[in-house]
């Protein structure tokens, strides 16, 4: 199924505003234009959801079995902490891309451990906005093999 469901969790709804220094001055909407443009290239529908509440952020991910064939995920702080985000993705077996804007592990220790990592096919991070870019495309690549 080339449908792709990407997720972004609590904060990120401020990107633009939020410590531009550290993410950057683009928008979510921005985001979600550029991701847009890059799913029609690819042959690809997409979906987004931005949540600040980890539950809706899992019955997202439960909701996507069956109707998307991968995900990508940023689960912002979500990421360090959340073993039921973590069990939700693995529960629904569909391959997913982790992406941060920044560069997690050359920040605080807290940022270097991510549960999310230990059910992705892969991560990216430290590319702002481009890094959705990125796991659209190695989504695609995944989802016309498979
Ligand atoms: C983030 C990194 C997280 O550590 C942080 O809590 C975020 C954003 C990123 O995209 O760089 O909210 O996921």
């Amino acid at each position: 199924m080339s449908s792709v469901l990407i997720l972004n969790g609590p904060n990120l709804n401020l990107l633009g505003q939020r410590q531009p220094e550290v993410y950057g001055t683009t928008t979510l909407a921005d985001i979600e234009d550029m991701c847009l443009t890059r799913a029609l290239a690819l042959k690809l529908d997409v979906s987004f959801l931005q949540s600040n509440h980890e539950g809706v952020m899992i019955d997202a991910v439960h909701a996507a079995k069956g109707t998307h064939g991968g995900l990508i995920i940023n689960a912002g702080a979500y990421t360090h902490t959340s073993i039921a985000l973590m069990d939700a993705v693995a529960s629904v077996e569909l391959p997913m891309v982790e992406v941060h804007l920044s560069n997690i592990h050359a920040r605080e220790p807290f940022r270097h451990v991510s549960y999310l990592s230990k059910v992705a096919i892969g991560q990216i991070c430290g590319f702002g906005a481009q890094g959705y870019l990125m796991a659209l495309d190695a989504l695609a690549e995944r989802l016309v093999i498979s």
